[in-house]
């Protein structure tokens, strides 16, 4: 029987992270136990740690971050049927829905995660560190684009029409690139000069540089465009979405809020898409997801994820490792291994 349980836990806005021993939960019904071998650092925990951001709630300090992770099943409650004990996973918790409830926290910064097996999607062969680069941000992008701006599933779109992605060089942009691309549209995408040629391997058709002065002209020449995702969020993104939809207007989709001053035909659609899934109302969509396109993904490598670096060090590293994240040195993802 499992014994010991590492975490760091957040004291709460301002304060540094403290690893500790925690108790170990057992699943109840329809929960699993994960022992958890990979965190990507997200910009939402870095920001949440460093800037008290509440993102999808307030948390309940002390709290434990992270909602995404990758590992192995060690304990199944009742009502599981899906899962075996040993089964290699990736899965995202409640912890950012429910808030943090101080006796069960569900954040995936510990080494030991309870998940709603609803949650949790196996991945083969696939190793966890690549698991975990793919699921949040390949969640987000499909939930912002499907879910909210209504783009099909695989294989039902129409070559002929365009999708502009601003902002395709993180996680978020490059894999709204390639689901889009799997739908079947054009794609028109953002992103600095030096990552042209991994954008049209990932699929897209014209790449613009969004330092470029002459971007939204360039932009507006290539439209107009079926679908419209900022994944970077910033306002000059926003600012360009709106122009391009012009006197028509339209809606977009962006992955953050901020105060842009939007036209009365112009929606721009943002939410937590990353929490999405974990909500009953959308429980069609998660089993999809979780039971049938992400473990294919994962499993048969559909997607190319985004370049990651692991950082040494399990639980304490996470403190410096947000702080990097935030501060935008990373590349990629951080990738840290609880176990450690
Ligand atoms: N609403 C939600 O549910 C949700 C979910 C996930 C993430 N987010 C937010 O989405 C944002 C992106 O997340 P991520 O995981 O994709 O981050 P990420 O992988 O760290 O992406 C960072 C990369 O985006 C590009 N970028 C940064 N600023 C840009 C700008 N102003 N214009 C165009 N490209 C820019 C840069 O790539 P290049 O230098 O190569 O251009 C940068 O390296 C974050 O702010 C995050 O908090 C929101």
């Amino acid at each position: 029987m499992t014994s010991e349980n590492l975490a760091a836990i957040f004291p709460g806005g301002g304060k540094v992270l403290e690893v500790t021993s925690c108790p170990v939960n057992h699943p109840a019904k329809g929960e699993v136990l994960i022992r958890n071998y990979a965190v990507a650092v997200q910009p939402l925990d870095a920001k949440m740690l460093l800037t008290g951001y509440g993102g999808a709630v307030s948390l309940n300090y002390p709290a434990i971050l992270g909602t995404s992770g990758a590992g192995i099943v060690e304990e199944l409650g009742e009502d599981v049927s899906l899962l075996r004990i040993g089964d290699r996973v990736v899965f995202d918790t409640q912890a950012y829905v429910k808030g943090g409830d101080a006796n069960r926290r569900e954040g995936t910064w510990q080494q030991l995660v309870i998940c709603g097996a609803e949650t949790v999607a196996k991945i083969g062969g696939l190793e966890f560190e690549q698991a975990v680069l793919i699921d949040f941000p390949l969640q987000t992008a499909v939930v912002a684009l499907h879910l909210f701006l209504g783009m099909g599933k695989p294989g039902t779109g129409n070559s002929k029409e365009k999708v502009l992605i601003w902002g395709a060089g993180g996680a978020v942009g490059s894999y709204a690139v390639q689901y889009a691309k799997s739908v079947g549209y054009e794609l028109v995408v953002t992103a600095s000069a030096k990552d042209v040629d991994r954008q049209k391997r990932l699929g897209a058709s014209e790449v613009v540089d969004y330092k470029a002065p002459d971007v939204v002209d360039r932009l507006r020449l290539l439209g107009p465009y079926k679908y419209l995702f900022t994944a970077s969020g910033d306002l000059t993104s926003q600012k360009t979405l709106v122009s391009l939809l012009g006197s028509e207007g339209g809606r977009f989709a962006s992955v953050l809020g901020g105060d842009v001053k939007l036209p009365s035909n112009v929606e721009r659609v943002y939410l937590p898409f990353s929490q999405a899934l974990q909500k009953d109302q959308y429980s069609g969509l998660r089993s999809w997801w979780y039971g049938d396109y992400l473990p294919k993904v994962l499993q048969e490598r559909l997607v190319e994820a985004v370049k990651f670096t692991k950082r040494e060090g399990g639980l304490p590293a996470l403190q410096q490792a947000s702080a990097d994240v935030f501060e935008g040195k990373i590349r990629g993802k951080l990738v840290l291994n609880p176990q450690e």
